[in-house]
């Protein structure tokens, strides 16, 4: 079979091995001929390819990114992409195309799908925030590098006796910050799953100074939401999904800690630290599982299926499931588990 793939959206550590694990079996042992199209979607719609082979992937399995690039382009929004793409395909006689993404480009391809392409969708982000699979790979990676980041503004912290507030990534869900202020020892953890009132948090960080602990790390998701009226926050600029650039608050609730309790409080943000480097042992088997389940798949004639971790083991799902709602983190669990060690 002739297999295209491609790499779209935010990228993040762990691409590369399901590149080389997808071109590995394909090669190997179905006697495929693999085509990597550059930069997500943008090159299928732009018949942008590069070819891809066991060769071209040695070495490949410990780089973070992606050797196809990536980006966050939408067929959908621009009238005749559609037709583009499709022709694209039709005329490199490909038979199947594989997209590794998250929400939006494995948006593109159950409509791309029902649009009569053959396509075979594998769950990535460090957001972890895809219905269907447990996990995706680059949420462990990203949860390590934030863990890192926080045991070391531990030890800076408790010199100066300061708080210290530490932004991460995860758009709209809470997965990062959750995992990584519960792992870090996080003395505050906001995640956009449970608003935050301003005056409580810095409630319960003077508490806790006043019981003569030195120090508080404050983890912020990016999408953490104030409860109403409590805190303004500036919006920002919004991407070809139609999602808002999210990053600041950060600074926001820092300088109101500080405002509110004196404390000397100084913010952090790890930004596309978080996605950028080697991936985790963890995250290379998961990818590698993935690539390999995917070449399967699209050899079962799965098309309009995704990829996906179940109960410990890759399963398939239709990519409607996958796309139709986000996973988030339940507010009731979080605060059953993280509550005892606030304030
Ligand atoms: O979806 C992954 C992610 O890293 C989000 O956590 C973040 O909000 C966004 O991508 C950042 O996107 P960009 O790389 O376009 O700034």
């Amino acid at each position: 079979m002739r297999v295209g793939v491609l790499t779209g959206g935010g990228d993040c550590p762990g691409l590369n091995a399901v590149i080389r694990a997808i071109v590995r079996k394909g090669e190997r042992e179905y006697g495929d001929e693999l085509v990597g199209f550059r930069d997500g979607w943008r090159g299928v719609i732009e018949g942008r390819t590069s070819p891809l082979d066991v060769e071209r992937c040695r070495g490949i399995l410990p780089r973070g990114g992606t050797i196809l690039g990536s980006s966050r382009t939408n067929p959908y929004r621009i009238e005749g992409d559609v037709r583009r793409a499709l022709d694209t395909l039709a005329d490199m006689k490909m038979d199947a195309l594989i997209a590794i993404g998250g929400e939006d480009t494995l948006g593109v391809a159950h409509r791309l799908g029902q649009d009569g392409a053959s396509v075979v969708g594998v769950p990535k982000t460090i957001d972890n925030d895809l219905s269907a699979t447990e996990l995706t790979f680059g949420f462990h990676t990203a949860v390590q590098i934030c863990v890192d980041a926080i045991d070391r503004l531990h030890t800076t912290a408790e010199s100066h006796d300061r708080v210290m507030v530490c932004e991460v990534m995860g758009r709209h869900a809470g997965w990062i910050a959750t995992y990584a202020g519960l792992a870090g020892g996080a003395a505050e953890i906001l995640i956009p799953e449970q608003p935050f009132d301003i005056a409580e948090v810095t409630d319960r960080i003077r508490r806790r100074h006043e019981r003569g602990r030195y120090a508080s790390i404050v983890v912020v998701a990016e999408g953490a939401t104030p409860k109403e009226g409590t805190l303004a926050l500036a919006s920002g600029e919004r991407d070809q999904f139609g999602h808002v650039r999210l990053g600041g608050i950060g600074a926001v609730v820092a300088t109101e800690i500080e405002r509110r309790t004196g404390y000397e409080t100084r913010v952090t943000i790890l930004g596309h630290i978080q996605r950028g480097g080697t991936p985790t042992a963890f995250d290379r088997v998961l990818a590698t599982r993935f690539g390999i389940a995917a070449i399967e798949a699209v050899h079962d004639g799965a098309f309009g299926h995704m990829v996906a971790l179940q109960g410990g083991h890759v399963v398939r799902v239709p990519l409607e499931a996958a796309v139709a709602e986000l996973k988030t983190v339940d507010p009731g669990d979080f605060a059953r588990v993280a509550g005892p060690f606030f304030g």
